[in-house]
């Protein structure tokens, strides 16, 4: 009999590391696959377009939860899956990162027996006021199978006292996802729209602590201000802190191009060939390591230190940002760089070899399931 595997996507970074996953188990014997998108993040470019141009099958199924406070989102993703999966009755739900459609679908999940694996486990912050790390720690505790981007994951969840057969260091899917797609990156539409030329930074702001209070915002556009009075600076602006860094001035210097949200390859062919990368994303920070471009994160952790011990980034503050592009640009480009172990574009075969392991030895254990449609094969 085969098992039903459903995969919850949701937000803008589960794309390019759901990708390859679905892509790996679809070889996989036995394994029939459904792919749910929680509708956390809908706007096109948020969303439609990575499907597209990463082969993506459309979603089986959209929840269609749109955006609202934690506990809101969160429940609307509850409430929706506990009837999906007690009509379908998986034998595992895969859960992506650390976004709320990821918690949600980890607590529906354990509460009903059924298993659970985890894409990206055990990165820490070790910052509370980060909703990801509340999402990070929970899903890992409920978690029947976590597969790790890092060692230092790998250790994390030991501290935390997950058994050590859990626990799978497996590389980084989102590499894989860069690594396929690379040469199809296309940052030539966006520079010539931009009339760029020269040297350029990207930047990409989204996290609550740097764009949802107004202080923090008004200081935000002063630091990046004092950069772009060094180099053009371009940034696909995340909808989430839009109207407060308008509202602060963020647009009111000659040097900020302020976009909306790119595809996947435009954005990765504009930060290939950009000089320096301004972030607090999660996924840009990994994505620079492998593509030799200095990252400057603009928080003051990371759960992802590989990037900095094995890359590229270095954390930085507002008061410290102007500084340090001073100094990336006038130390010029990498000639070589180092990048973080098994970040080979082969992390999804080694998760879909661990999925589909574990499945053959808990083959019965999983809830019998319906006719359900499985995702365009
Ligand atoms: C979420 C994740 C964050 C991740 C980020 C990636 C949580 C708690 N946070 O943050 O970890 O780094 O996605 O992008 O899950 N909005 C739109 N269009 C959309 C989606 C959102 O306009 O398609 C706007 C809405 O005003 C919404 C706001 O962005 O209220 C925030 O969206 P939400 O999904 O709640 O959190 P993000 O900040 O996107
Ligand atoms: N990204 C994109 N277009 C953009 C900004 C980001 O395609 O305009 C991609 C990029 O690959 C990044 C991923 O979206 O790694 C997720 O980014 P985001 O910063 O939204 O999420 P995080 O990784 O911080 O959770």
């Amino acid at each position: 009999m085969s098992q039903l595997v459903i995969h919850i996507t949701g937000a803008r970074p589960n794309f390019p590391k759901a990708a390859p996953v679905i892509e790996a188990l679809r070889e996989r014997q036995g394994i029939r696959q459904l792919l749910v998108h929680t509708g956390q993040h809908y706007d096109d470019k948020m969303s439609d377009i990575f499907f597209r141009q990463l082969g993506i099958p459309k979603p089986d199924i959209n929840l269609g939860v749109g955006s609202g406070s934690h506990g809101r989102q969160t429940a609307a993703v509850m409430f929706a899956l506990e009837e999906l999966f007690e009509d379908l009755g998986p034998a595992l739900v895969v859960v992506y990162g650390d976004v709320n459609s990821t918690v949600a679908a980890a607590l529906v999940a354990s509460k009903m027996g059924i298993r659970i694996a985890h894409v990206e486990a055990g990165l820490r912050s070790f910052d509370m006021t980060m909703p990801e790390e509340i999402n990070r720690l929970i899903t890992d505790r409920l978690s029947d199978l976590l597969l790790t981007t890092s060692v230092d994951a790998v250790a994390h969840l030991g501290h935390e006292g997950i058994a050590p057969d859990k626990i799978h260091f497996v590389g980084n899917p989102m590499i894989d996802t860069l690594l396929k797609h690379r040469s199809s990156f296309d940052g030539e539409e966006v520079r010539a729209d931009l009339a760029l030329e020269g040297d350029y930074i990207v930047a990409t702001l989204h996290r609550p602590g740097n764009v949802d209070d107004p202080v923090d915002a008004a200081e935000l556009v002063r630091a990046m201000h004092a950069v772009a009075d060094q180099a053009q600076v371009v940034i696909p602006l995340h909808p989430r802190g839009r109207a407060r860094l308008e509202a602060a001035g963020f647009l009111d210097h000659p040097q900020m191009r302020v976009i909306a949200p790119l595809g996947y390859l435009e954005f990765m062919g504009l930060v290939s060939g950009a000089r320096a990368v301004v972030t607090d994303s999660g996924g840009v920070q990994e994505e620079t390591t492998v593509l030799g471009v200095p990252c400057l994160t603009l928080r003051p952790n990371t759960e992802r230190p590989v990037t900095i011990t094995h890359g590229t980034n270095r954390l930085v503050s507002r008061s410290d940002l102007a500084g340090q592009v001073r100094a990336v640009l006038s130390a010029g480009p990498l000639e070589t760089w180092p990048v973080p172990p098994l970040w080979d574009g082969e992390a999804a075969e080694r998760i879909a070899a661990v999925i589909a392991g574990y499945l053959v030895i808990h083959t019965g254990l999983g809830k019998p399931h319906s006719a359900a449609s499985p995702v365009e094969q």
